[in-house]
């Protein structure tokens, strides 16, 4: 593993540097953000280099950061210096208030240990099977001639693997409007008009169910019914329970012996949900995308899968392959589907390279910038999954699914999610791209998805 000591950037002086960055107003900065986030990075880390202060609407003023250094000291650094969960407020309507996005301190400690076991060693074998059944149930209609959006339908698989792995069910009625109302819920997330009611506190008016919010709110009651539902009914069952997440939070108990209460089962369900859904999907589209656009990378990844028998193989030799690995650590490097870990604000003032950086600013560490820098990663803007092949990068070199105190506690997961569902897709079908073009990201939700969602025709069944 390699650390970068010096950069062509930001050298690690003992004098204080001044942080300096683009100056027009905070309305002009949001807009060129939103408008062209690519460029809006770029050119300011050309400009301004690993560090730069940044002004958007609604947030304290913040330092975008890409130096690998600084990253690790935020990293290890001593988690009560930063507060996340007022950054995260945004999740708040959804995902409630005792959800791991909103809580710091102890708390968030501790709600992180309840959480974490489900998602470690032995218990991802279980979801591998869910993972490979789900995605051939989703694709097994796919007819040649015809054309599938990669975005919706590798949606509909992550929704449905996780809401299996999470509750244990696939099929039922309680599970089809769980499924339904989770989809008209996170879709209005997702387009950015119908977001805006998430974003302007005032738009949040209960004007009857016709209303956004008012039709909102009632599709919020309506889940929250069935999922008290379901956390009371597996509580009182007389069978032993499941292997399911929910069984296994309602098991979890933490070091005082006290088990977690309703309201914070479903808060942290609905944080699985909402964390772990569309980001998985958008990185499945994006793997897709590269894959289909870039021949010889589809030519060797199908070799690849070709020397095991995909059909008939354990998840966990899918997952080993390295080539496959490589594919899908590329994707999440070129385009990280979140361009920035959760925003840290500091609670007292911190010394950072020679920065003095003051108490209530936000360190906003930049994936897609430290993703791209030259100095790790050659012609960054090339596809080349190689790079992976060849050597290891440090935590706060590759990052994609952040670090420390609140690194993605589901990225093992996503990381076996990805190469089941592309290793089936791919050794199901033939497809090409129905446009054989530069995609760009764009905003969707919390993610960077590829603009048009990556329309593929499905040539031929192998
Ligand atoms: C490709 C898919 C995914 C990507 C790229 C991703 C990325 C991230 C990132 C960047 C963070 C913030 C880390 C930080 O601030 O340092 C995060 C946090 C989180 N992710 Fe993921 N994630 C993915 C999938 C998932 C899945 C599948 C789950 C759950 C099943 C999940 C659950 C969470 C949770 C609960 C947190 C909050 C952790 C905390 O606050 O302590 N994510 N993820």
């Amino acid at each position: 593993m390699t650390i970068p000591t010096e950069n062509s950037h930001s050298q690690n002086h003992a004098t204080n540097k001044l942080l300096d960055g683009p100056k027009g107003t905070r309305f002009v900065q949001t807009v060129r953000g939103i408008l062209n986030p690519l460029y809006y990075l770029d050119s300011n880390y050309q400009r301004y280099g690993d560090f730069f202060t940044s002004k958007f609407s609604n947030f304290p003023p913040q330092v975008i950061i890409s130096n690998p250094l600084a990253i690790q000291e935020i990293f290890t650094a001593d988690s009560k210096l930063f507060e996340s969960g007022t950054g995260n407020q945004i999740a708040l309507p959804l995902v409630g208030s005792n959800s791991l996005l909103l809580l710091d301190g102890d708390r968030h400690l501790q709600q992180r240990k309840l959480l974490m076991p489900p998602f470690h060693g032995e218990r991802m074998k279980a979801y591998g099977q869910i993972i490979c059944n789900t995605t051939e149930k989703v694709i097994n209609n796919w007819t040649p001639g015809n054309s599938v959006i990669a975005q919706s339908t590798m949606q509909e698989i992550s929704l449905e693997v996780i809401l299996h792995a999470v509750f244990g069910l696939s099929e039922g009625e309680r599970y089809q409007q769980i499924q339904q109302l989770i989809t008209n819920m996170f879709s209005l997330f997702s387009n950015p008009l119908s977001a805006t009611f998430l974003f302007i506190k005032s738009l949040q008016q209960d004007l009857g169910a016709w209303s956004p919010w008012g039709g909102f709110v009632r599709q919020r009651q309506r889940l929250d019914e069935l999922l008290y539902q379901e956390i009371r009914d597996r509580k009182t069952q007389s069978e032993p329970l499941g292997e399911d997440i929910l069984s296994l939070l309602i098991s979890a108990s933490d070091e005082a012996g006290q088990p977690m209460s309703d309201v914070e089962l479903r808060d942290e369900l609905m944080t699985i949900l909402f964390a772990g859904h569309e980001t998985t999907a958008t990185a499945l589209a994006w793997a897709l995308y590269w894959i289909h656009y870039i021949p010889e990378v589809r030519e060797k990844l199908l070799q690849e899968l070709n020397s095991i028998n995909v059909e008939n193989c354990e998840p966990a030799e899918i997952s080993k392959l390295p080539y496959l690995n490589a594919v899908c650590c590329e994707t999440l490097r070129i385009y990280p589907i979140l361009f920035f870990t959760f925003p840290r604000l500091l609670q007292a003032p911190m010394q950072l390279m020679g920065y003095n950086i003051p108490q209530g600013m936000i360190l906003s560490t930049c994936i897609y910038l430290v993703h791209h820098r030259p100095d790790i990663y050659p012609e960054p803007k090339r596809f080349k999954p190689e790079r992976f092949l060849e050597r290891q990068f440090s935590p706060y070199e590759y990052l994609p699914f952040g670090g420390g105190n609140r690194r993605c506690i589901g990225a093992a997961f996503a990381m076996f999610e990805m190469k089941l569902v592309l290793a089936k897709v791919l050794s199901r079908y033939s497809l090409e791209l129905a446009e054989n073009r530069p995609v760009l990201p764009v905003r969707r939700g919390l993610t960077m998805a590829p603009a048009g969602g990556v329309r593929l025709v499905v040539k031929s069944r192998i």
